[in-house]
């Protein structure tokens, strides 16, 4: 069957699936470390790959193999290989396509995590970044040297939003020949393919919308079956392969994940309204909103906004103070660092997220100690607006 031309919630729910003997209408769950042979010459082959089949799960399995091949379908690439968490999807990107002496670009509003593993990890095998404005085109290009081999970006952006347009990045990268990654955590494949734009790599974090309720880690790499190759034979050797319990949740997470992320979308956007219009916050930093810089081009390039927001509260050098009594006066809201649950978690990037960079960056980017990031989830929007409003009602400006 040919998924490729299917509509996304058709290919969510339906492609990837490989039946058993045993007629399962659900996709199963195989749950085994090692596979078995038919004999010691068939063991030989295998090994030997002159065979096809399964013969560790560090390698392959056919739980994993299923999600791999839906989220190949839902993003438009050719193949994706799953990984054991978003992390382990661009250690194993940028272990598996460069080599000491390589350059990357990099958008300086990425997760905290990956400019770690950027600036101390790669680093130290030889491997250089530059950060630049992840709008600022100019910036990108200035940036790049003749070693330079990956661009590297999240749009949008967290948790400002900020949006980047794919097409002309993508245009840019490959005219040097670089290869652009964007990391679709944000968007997840529901609304947004940023293959279909002219990204090489496309990269998650299934931990987020994918499982959409904060049960599992996992990560996963979808682009040309040549670049996922590469990626595929680090990920083998050196272990950080999605497990297949993790694989059968994320499958069943896919099925559901376009009517999610509509809802999702729909309550975001309710609440930045609402916070527009209240006279305790300062600014909401939201794409699905006309004020927002990048809501042109979010509208352009992306399916939907996104459930992710952030915004600020007033209160100038009391900022902090009152963005704590906001999360701390509600009473079901989860303070927690995660995204993309069906469960509304807020934070404060300033302290957690954001904490290890610098102030001087923090301001750069419009990190204030007002600001609190809330991943909408899917309760009714009703009462997550009045459990916010309990803090911001309350505040003395
Ligand atoms: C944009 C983005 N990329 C990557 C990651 C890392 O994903 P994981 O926690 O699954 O390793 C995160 C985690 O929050 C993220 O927000």
């Amino acid at each position: 069957m040919d998924w490729s031309t299917k509509g996304i919630a058709t290919q969510a729910v339906r492609a990837g699936q490989r039946r058993s003997e045993e007629r399962e209408h659900s996709e199963a769950l195989y749950m085994t470390a090692s596979f078995l042979f038919d004999s010691a010459e068939h063991a030989a082959a295998c090994f030997a790959g002159e065979a096809e089949g399964n013969v560790y799960s560090r390698y392959t399995n056919p739980t994993v193999a299923m999600f791999e091949e839906r989220l190949a379908a839902m993003e438009g690439t050719e193949a994706a290989v799953g990984t054991a968490s978003g992390m382990a999807a661009i250690l194993s990107t940028c272990m598996g396509l460069l080599q000491a002496g390589d350059h990357i670009v990099a958008s300086r509003s990425i997760f905290g995590s990956t400019s770690v593993l950027f600036n101390k990890y790669l680093h130290k095998f030889g491997v250089q970044v530059t950060y630049v404005t992840l709008t600022d085109m100019n910036d990108w290009a200035q940036a790049i040297r003749p070693e330079t081999k990956l661009f590297f970006a999240e749009t949008p952006s967290n948790p400002m939003n900020d949006v980047v347009d794919i097409r002309a990045l993508a245009e840019l990268a490959h005219q040097h020949d670089i290869w652009l990654a964007i990391d679709n955590c944000f968007c997840s494949p529901a609304l947004q393919n940023p293959a279909a734009l002219g990204a090489d790599l496309v990269i998650h974090t299934t931990t987020k919308y994918i499982d959409g309720q904060g049960r599992a880690l996992g990560g996963a790499v979808c682009g040309s079956k040549a670049l996922i190759d590469e990626v595929v034979g680090f990920l083998r050797s050196a272990g950080p392969s999605m497990s297949p319990f993790n694989a059968w949740i994320f499958i069943k997470g896919l099925e559901t994940l376009k009517l999610r992320m509509q809802a999702h979308c729909a309550s975001a956007l309710r609440l930045a309204q609402w916070l527009e219009a209240h006279p305790a916050v300062e600014r909401v930093y939201y794409c699905g909103l006309p004020s927002h810089p990048g809501h042109e081009l979010a509208k352009q390039q992306q399916r939907g906004f996104g459930g992710v927001l952030a915004f600020v509260v007033k209160g100038g050098a009391q900022g902090k103070d009152n963005a704590w009594h906001v999360m701390n006066e509600t009473e079901f809201l989860s303070i927690t660092a995660n995204l993309g649950d069906a469960k509304t978690t807020i934070t404060h990037p300033y302290t957690t997220t954001h904490a290890r960079v610098s102030d001087e960056e923090k301001a750069r980017a419009g990190i204030v100690p007002g600001m609190i990031r809330v991943s909408v989830g899917l309760e009714d929007i009703e009462d997550i607006i009045a459990d916010l409003a309990r803090g911001l009602d309350s505040l003395t400006l």
